[in-house]
């Protein structure tokens, strides 16, 4: 079978996750999915911009940005392509978009999205700032050029919630969601319940890499607010803007709240929360107090968990990670091999 075209549009901590998943499961992916690829091309302004219509040996892509070195240096493909040109003329059957998040203007992954998308490019991404600000008008352009748009790792990373929500709840009608999304305030909250303070916290988060480049969109609940709108808009078909999400983070949260909720047996926790109401989708970011009966009591640390609130399973809460590299990689494997069933079923491969 003609192996899939594809293309890294980024590759920073994420583009380099995939790129060693696909290194290190490409037999795997042939033999038991019947998944075979190549990458024609990565294009990231820091790293390098290179094209190979052979396929680009990705270990030796991974070896070189290990060692400094730009992709154009190592002699693994031609110079002079970027993004635009690599969607344009790459022959891509398949684009995988992780370029950093911007919920402001959601660029520069709209256009890639766009450009993509209306030339009928299947799309891979785990950028939230596309999904959030305009899922409606690229899930239309997709549905209209007959492509494919996955964005499993927007929310929990590969803790799968678009593919528990697509093929484990199918068919159940899901009232809420409610979800610990943001790995660095829930480290921040957990640790000032074991004493520590909130900067301290904050450092050790930072630290440990677990925050935004720019820590304010986590602890001022902007990273959650994306995740929230996401989560509404898709799986309770919203139509969510961010700027009338109701949105508070955690820097009022005082130590003193902190040890007065362990008193009375409670945790803050920075929920988000989408839900029906009056046949109009809602949505809200707020740190809440929960007791031990919250199916989120329990989940400290950087874990983050989301729980669906539905007619047939009641709850159903998943957990696991929400940021990383290999884990926000295995996303976009999901989402490579979401597509190829798809386009299986349809018999376009
Ligand atoms: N900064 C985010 C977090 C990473 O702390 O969860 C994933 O969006």
């Amino acid at each position: 079978m003609k192996p899939y075209n594809l293309g890294i549009v980024g590759f920073g901590t994420v583009g380099q996750g995939i790129a060693r998943l696909l290194a290190t499961k490409q037999s795997q992916l042939q033999v038991n999915h019947g998944f075979s690829f190549r990458v024609v091309g990565i294009a990231d302004p820091v790293k390098g911009m290179i094209y190979n219509p052979n396929g680009i040996p990705l270990q030796a892509a991974l070896d070189a940005v290990t060692n400094g070195q730009r992709l154009e240096e190592a002699d693994l493909g031609e110079p002079g392509w970027d993004s635009l040109k690599l969607i344009r003329e790459g022959n891509l059957d398949i684009l995988l978009e992780i370029t950093p998040t911007n919920l402001r203007t959601g660029e520069p992954g709209i256009t890639h999205l766009r450009e993509a998308l209306s030339q009928g490019i299947h799309v891979a991404t785990t950028n939230k700032g596309p999904i959030a600000l305009a899922y409606a008008e690229l899930r239309d352009l997709a549905e209209s050029r007959g492509a494919e748009l996955r964005f499993e790792g927007t929310v929990l990373s590969g803790t799968p919630v678009f593919n528990l929500w697509r093929y484990g709840l199918a068919c159940a009608d899901i009232q809420e969601v409610q979800g610990i999304v943001n790995g660095t305030t829930n480290y921040i909250l957990t640790r000032m319940a074991e004493g520590m303070d909130y900067e301290e916290a904050l450092k050790e988060a930072q630290a440990k890499g677990y925050a935004e480049t720019d820590p304010t969109a986590d602890v001022e609940g902007l990273d959650a607010l994306a995740k929230a709108v996401i989560l509404g808009n898709v799986i309770l078909g919203g139509q969510l803007r961010p700027e009338e999400v109701p949105t508070r983070g955690i820097t009022d949260i005082q130590k003193a709240d902190v040890e007065e909720a362990l008193a009375q047996g409670q945790k803050w926790k920075l929920l988000v929360r989408v839900w029906r109401e009056q046949g109009k989708v809602q949505a809200q970011v707020a740190p809440q107090k929960v007791d031990a009966s919250h199916p989120l009591y329990g989940i400290d640390g950087v874990t983050n968990a989301l729980t669906f609130y539905s007619d047939t399973l009641g709850t159903t809460t998943i957990v696991g990670p929400g940021a990383g590299s290999l884990e926000t990689g295995h996303a976009l494997l999901m989402d490579l091999l979401d597509i190829h069933r798809t386009l299986r079923q349809r018999g376009t491969r």
